[in-house]
């Protein structure tokens, strides 16, 4: 794993997407899998700039997002698809037939969700996917306790997340579907770089447990860990728990800046 730690969210977002962009730039047809939550939003700004001001081309560009509640329509405000369209997709030049989110009023689930592990083969794999992590740890919606080899399902989220998210139903809890469809923590284990983000002193010990901390199905990002090449952006509040913090630093501080983006 690698671990850059930055003064704070925009400089750590940034870093990131440079080498989202990167892979962009050497693969125009790079499969992206992508992340909701407020943690993402800064990286996607910084994407929309690229396109804009630099001219990142996501014309050839495929995404795949982690995970969709069930039971909200696309046009729903607090789905997903809205979540993506308004916050990235609207304002990149990405083809929408290019766009792949989990179908959250699917008729048959499991049938879509074995759909969408076959689209994602079929577009060669995820190069790059881009993490959040829960305040249980969960990647995704990959809650405690999930298979490491899990592929795209339903799941049943944890009472501590459905509170959690209320803030994006205008604090209502009972608004917050208790299920989602989510990857599996083995299909993200394939992409072929994982690209976490955190953020923010609540994310601490959510970071320390994920990097320093056992590989254990309670903490499900721990199995990061395991992934060849994952990287971990994260803020100065989040690096707090970190035992090896100042070791993280000087690594990163002391790379060319031509690998920072490898
Ligand atoms: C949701 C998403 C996760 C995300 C998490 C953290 O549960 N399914 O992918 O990582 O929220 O959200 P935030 O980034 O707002 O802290």
């Amino acid at each position: 794993m690698e671990i850059i730690i930055r003064e704070n969210r925009q400089v750590a977002s940034e870093a990131a997407a440079r080498v989202v962009a990167r892979i962009v730039r050497e693969k125009p047809n790079a499969v992206l899998g992508l992340a909701t939550g407020s943690t993402p939003l800064t990286l996607y700004k910084e994407l929309i700039r690229l396109h804009k001001e630099e001219g990142l081309d996501f014309s050839e560009v495929s995404t795949f997002n982690l995970d969709e509640y069930i039971g909200l329509e696309k046009e729903h405000p607090q789905s997903y698809h809205i979540f993506m369209w308004e916050n990235l997709f609207s304002q990149i030049n990405i083809k929408p037939e290019n766009v792949h989110i989990p179908d959250g009023m699917a008729v048959d689930i499991p049938a879509s969700c074995a759909a969408y592990e076959r689209e994602i083969v079929a577009a060669g794999g995820i190069d790059v996917q881009v993490l959040g992590i829960g305040s249980d740890g969960h990647i995704g919606f990959n809650e405690p306790t999930s298979s490491f080899a899990s592929r795209t399902r339903i799941k049943t989220l944890t009472q501590q997340t459905v509170a959690d998210n209320a803030r994006f139903f205008e604090g209502n809890e009972a608004c917050v579907p208790h299920h989602c469809i989510t990857m599996g923590i083995g299909t993200i284990m394939d992409a072929r770089m994982n690209l976490m983000l955190a953020f923010g002193e609540g994310k601490a010990d959510g970071i320390a447990a994920t990097v320093e901390g056992p590989v254990t199905a309670i903490m499900p990002a721990s199995i990061l860990q395991h992934h060849p090449n994952a990287k971990v952006f994260i803020d100065e509040p989040a690096a707090t728990k970190l035992q090896l913090a100042e070791y993280y630093r000087w690594v990163y501080d002391g790379k060319p800046e031509w690998q920072k983006d490898a």
